[in-house]
């Protein structure tokens, strides 16, 4: 494993972490304290030190699972965790001094720390990036001890360089094979403020692992199945917003024209450390045996110039219209 600078906070991140959105099961499934436990430890053996929770992945079990997992390993582990979708409904004015400080208090007993390594609002609705209060409340929720750092995970690509403005740590973004645009700009300004990229959903919510087909049937409440027109949130969070008969198409293209192999995942996964604005990448794993897959990305060769080209050709193609002007 490699370790790389995650912008001002201090910490050197594994290239390849993990987001725990759908740990200790698959998407939709019950939840599993020992599969969670496994996993989170099959990441640790594996150089794994920066881990990607929210307060309500698994409604709340991801955290406590990460609570006794990190116990005892002190500052050698970090923890970036969202609020704000516990919102209902998840609008602007919810995010207020009152509901950010209970949130960040709900996290600090589910975590079971006296402070947060980082807090990110967790895809807060437009406005919220044009009221400083919110941000000024995590200035001082920082200023009180209770959070190390903080910044925001965003949808689209505007929000992250508007929080720019303000003294964030860290921007959480969808950067994949299917999703370029965050590299065109946005990952230049924030490297200019010293701030980390936490690269998500970086397997376009697996498709990039190239083994889907038009058969592949997913668990009857995997947001895979749900969620594949924003039934439930944002469209972009899931496929990254490819249309699903597209996204099983390019990345057979991909995979036939990089002579992937059985490596499309690793591959995709080593794309994007191509680009060393991104401090770190956290595919999501729905069982152990993906992680080691998953951190052995770091190691392989980087990109040569032709098999870049392949990959901006296979976006142009497929996804700049479906993508590139959305997100
Ligand atoms: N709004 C937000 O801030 C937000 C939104 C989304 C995600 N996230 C974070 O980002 C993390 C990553 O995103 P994600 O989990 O949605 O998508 P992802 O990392 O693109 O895809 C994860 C899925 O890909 C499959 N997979 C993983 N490794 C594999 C391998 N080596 N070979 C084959 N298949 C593999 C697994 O699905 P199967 O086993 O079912 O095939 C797994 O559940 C999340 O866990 C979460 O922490 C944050």
């Amino acid at each position: 494993m490699k370790y790389r600078r995650f912008g001002k906070t201090n910490f050197n991140a594994s290239e390849v972490s993990l987001g725990t959105w759908q740990l200790g099961s698959k998407w939709g499934d019950p939840f599993s304290e020992d599969d969670a436990q496994k996993t989170l430890e099959a990441a640790w053996d594996n150089g794994v030190n920066f881990f990607d929770t929210a307060d309500v992945y698994q409604d709340g079990e991801s955290q406590r699972a990460l609570a006794k997992f990190i116990k005892g390993k002190g500052d050698k582990v970090f923890v970036s965790t969202k609020v704000g979708r516990r919102l209902d409904p998840h609008v602007a004015e919810g995010y207020n001094e009152k509901n950010l400080t209970k949130f960040v208090e709900d996290c600090l007993t589910n975590l079971d720390v006296d402070a947060l390594d980082n807090v990110l609002l967790h895809c807060p609705p437009t406005p919220v990036f044009y009221e400083p209060e919110v941000f000024f409340t995590m200035d001082k929720l920082k200023k009180e001890g209770k959070i190390k750092n903080y910044g925001v995970s965003v949808e689209k690509v505007e929000e992250a360089m508007k929080a720019l403005d303000y003294d964030i740590s860290s921007v959480e973004i969808i950067y994949n094979m299917f999703r370029l645009r965050p590299a065109d700009n946005f990952f230049r300004m924030a490297k200019e403020h010293d701030v980390g990229i936490i690269a998500r959903v970086p397997l376009a919510s697996g498709l990039l692992s190239g083994k889907y087909t038009m058969n592949t049937t997913f668990g009857k409440n995997d947001h895979r199945m749900t969620n594949r027109h924003g039934e439930e949130f944002d469209a972009g969070e899931t496929f990254s917003g490819v249309d699903y008969a597209t996204g099983v198409k390019a990345a057979q293209e991909l995979d036939a024209k990089l002579g992937a192999g059985d490596k499309l995942a690793q591959m995709a996964l080593r794309y994007i450390l191509m680009s060393d604005a991104v401090s770190t990448v956290i595919p999501g794993a729905s069982k152990p045996e993906q992680i080691e897959k998953n951190v052995a990305a770091a190691d392989l060769p980087a990109f040569t110039h032709e098999q870049m080209g392949i990959v901006r050709d296979i976006y142009d193609k497929y996804m700049k219209n479906p993508v590139q002007y959305k997100w």
